[in-house]
């Protein structure tokens, strides 16, 4: 099963900037093989991550339900039909692949697209080494469920004394909801030059949260993110980008090795 990386946290504080960075470390380091997950209705990992997309899980949704026959093509079943069109809607790019869950049009709920999402990445976990999930805003994915098994769960918090409320929320979530996630740490994203400050400090240990690192607040990175520039073109050099993989050095890395050792 490959090893699964996933971030959550509130609106805007990073999740796909850092699962960006995340898919170019494990493709950079030849870590094994790697398929990045977009699980957000409003998808933007691929811009992160510079690639296009043409076709994503949402879509297949509508395509089933506007199939009112139920006859697909060349006599395929519903269900073979399905897994057709989900090996044709990974997206393969430089040294990995992208699986984006896009939205099913008009409205309606996710619990189609959630489901084809959860049984595709349960399919595909066995096909990669490493599987790397951009989650949406809030809370609501942990209990829709939409991967089984997560190894590390990384909760990225803005720093504010709220972010980590909410980070914490995460936690409480993971617990009352049995989820399998392996391991959960904080990262608090968007650093102002001072640091953190001992309120933060407090409110992390009061909540016993594990603090992976911090990323600090970058001009270089909202300036490339607001030019459309894809992020992971950032220079290598860069503060927030160097401090990040610094934090997958200390974390990530040990953990590979373990999951390794045991799958050998
Ligand atoms: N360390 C940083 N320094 C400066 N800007 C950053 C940093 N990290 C992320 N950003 C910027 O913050 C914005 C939000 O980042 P991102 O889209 O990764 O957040 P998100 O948590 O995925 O948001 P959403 O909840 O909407 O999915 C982007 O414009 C991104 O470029
Ligand atoms: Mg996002």
């Amino acid at each position: 099963m490959a090893y699964t990386i996933a971030f959550a946290g509130k609106g805007g504080t990073g999740k796909t900037t850092l699962a960006g960075f995340t898919v170019d470390y494990l493709v950079e380091k030849k870590l094994g093989t790697v398929l990045a997950v977009d699980a957000d209705p409003n998808s933007n990992l691929n811009s992160v991550l510079g690639v296009e997309v043409d076709f994503t899980l949402g879509e297949i949704r509508e395509e089933v339900k506007n199939n009112k026959e139920g006859v697909f093509p060349g006599g395929m079943t519903k269900a073979e039909y399905l897994n057709f069109r989900l090996q044709q809607c990974l997206v393969e790019a430089k040294g990995y692949d992208l699986l984006v869950m896009g939205r099913p049009e008009g409205q309606g709920c996710y619990c189609f697209a959630n489901g084809v999402l959860r049984e595709a990445t349960d399919k595909l976990s066995d096909s990669y080494d490493f599987m790397v999930i951009d989650n949406e805003a809030g809370l609501e994915h942990l209990s829709r469920r939409t991967t089984k098994k997560v190894d590390l769960m990384f909760a990225v918090s803005e720093c504010s004394k709220r972010g980590i409320d909410a980070a914490n929320r995460i936690k409480d979530l993971i617990g009352e909801l049995k989820l399998d996630v392996g391991e959960l740490f904080l990262i608090i994203n968007r650093v102002p030059e001072g640091g953190l400050t001992e309120e933060i400090l407090d409110t992390v240990k009061k909540y016993k949260l594990t603090l992976a690192g911090t990323v600090p607040l970058d001009e270089e990175i909202y300036d490339y993110d607001n030019r459309g520039v894809p992020l992971v073109k950032v220079p290598r050099e860069n503060r927030a980008l160097s401090e990040y993989r610094k934090i997958l050095d200390n974390i990530l890395l040990p953990r590979i090795e373990i999951h390794n050792k045991k799958g050998q």
